[in-house]
């Protein structure tokens, strides 16, 4: 059964260079099997069924894949398939460093000569070459928005995750957005990806505010955001974060009330699912009233740690990473930088991860339930994740959960969770 529309090959000395080119390819559409890890020999099995669960195989041809023996592999396995499926593509992509006089070069043309070679330096821009490689496969652009993940946020499990969230998260977030918004007269506070409007809500309690605006792409969560906590102070707009819209619309909210910009523009949870942040960035940059605040809550796996038990983890992890709801699980490093080039600056982290043993370890449950519970993922079939490893972890992690989770309870295992918030100044 075909589950993905191509197998990326390549040699992990490209790794950033590719992953620019999938990053792009999945915004259009495609399902990619792209092994982020280099962990080829564990997951040998994996690879050969990842190779015939596609409909093309992309092989990223330069002077390091060449020298692999993996690559190699890997276009012996495509070519072996071809001979089964006449239907199955095979498209080398040459990187601009080869040296096609090499021997190793010439050793591979003898499999790859047939096909149709895409030169990468001929084109101007990843997006162009993208759209290459999808006419050469006949595939149609299903994304042409911002969006990097599907997360709608929609399911009755996610309702509920979402509630664990904003109730675990408060009670480090609200403390630090009374610190920013200290002194200010009648804060006005913009909350991008305001969902149901219960995280701002309860972010903003007992703080004296001039008026709210809450957007989110979502129609079903503003009518219920209008619902709970619609009145002549808060207003919850269906937008476009990522469209020129919202913010035309958003400078004449300001204008309607004399307001030269916004004092504090919080956004949670918000930037993982979004490409092209940095230039989101800059536009609200400029939402900020003199002196104004943005506060970012993000996520980054790369802080996740476990002791012991880490294997549970480290295929919670590898779900995650290819769960195709979960968006970018690197953002939160990647914040600061964003910040930075937007215009930002003060920017401050005040706080990088939170752990099981915070005030004592009272909120030890959920901060389980956040990450590590599988009842509380929607993943129910493949066509949930970008990579069969992920579907394969699945029915182990179920199975493992329910003794781990135990054993953390009893306080026996350590976790930290990735999630940032950031402050920066207008
Ligand atoms: C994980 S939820 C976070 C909700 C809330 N901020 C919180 O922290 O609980 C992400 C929210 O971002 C919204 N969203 C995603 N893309 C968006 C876009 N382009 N414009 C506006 N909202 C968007 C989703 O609809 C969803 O409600």
């Amino acid at each position: 059964m075909r589950t993905n529309d191509f197998f990326i090959s390549y040699n992990k000395n490209d790794y950033i260079i590719v992953e620019e080119i999938v990053n792009k390819m999945e915004f259009y559409g495609a399902k990619c099997w792209f092994q982020r890890r280099n962990s080829k020999q564990a997951f040998a099995h994996a690879i050969a069924q990842g190779i015939e669960s596609a409909g093309a195989f992309v092989v990223f041809v330069s002077s390091h894949s060449i020298r692999s023996i993996f690559v190699q592999n890997e276009i012996k396995s495509a070519i072996d398939h071809l001979e089964e499926d006449s239907t199955y593509k095979v498209l080398p992509i040459i990187l601009g460093d080869v040296d096609e006089q090499s021997q190793e070069f010439r050793a591979l043309s003898i499999f790859l000569g047939t096909f149709n070679m895409l030169y990468a330096q001929e084109f101007q821009s990843t997006e162009e070459l993208v759209l290459k490689i999808f006419d050469q496969v006949d595939m149609k652009i299903i994304n042409e928005n911002n969006q990097k993940s599907i997360y709608t946020g929609d399911s009755d499990i996610e309702k509920q995750r979402l509630k664990i969230q904003t109730a675990l998260l408060n009670k480090y977030a609200q403390d630090y957005i009374i610190d920013i918004l200290d002194g200010k007269q009648n804060p006005t506070i913009l909350d991008i990806g305001c969902s149901d409007g219960d995280c701002i809500m309860s972010r903003v309690e007992g703080i004296e505010y001039g008026y709210l605006l809450g957007v989110d792409i979502n129609s079903d969560k503003i009518k219920d955001a209008n619902d709970k906590y619609g009145n002549e102070k808060n207003t919850f707009w269906k937008a476009d974060i990522t469209k020129d819209e919202f913010f035309a619309e958003a400078r004449d909210y300001l204008k309607d009330r004399d307001l030269s910009g916004f004092d504090l523009i919080h956004i949670s949870a918000v930037l993982l699912h979004l490409d092209n942040v940095e230039r989101i960035m800059g536009r609200i940059h400029d939402l900020l009233k003199r002196g104004g605040h943005v506060f970012i809550q993000e996520e980054d796996d790369g802080l996740n740690l476990a002791y012991p038990h880490f294997s549970y983890f480290e295929k919670c992890a590898c779900i995650y990473e290819h769960s195709l709801e979960s968006g970018d699980r690197k953002m939160g490093r990647k914040v600061p930088m964003y910040l930075k080039n937007a215009g930002f600056s003060n920017i401050v982290v005040k706080n990088s991860t939170i752990t099981s043993e915070d005030f004592g370890g009272s909120i030890k449950e959920e901060l389980w339930d956040l990450y590590y519970n599988p009842n509380y993922w929607d993943a129910t079939s493949a066509s949930y994740f970008d990579d069969i490893i992920a579907v394969e972890m699945l029915p182990t992690v179920i199975a493992e959960h329910d003794e781990i989770k135990e054993e953390y309870m009893k306080g026996n295992i350590f976790i930290t969770l990735g999630i940032l918030f950031f402050d920066a100044e207008e």
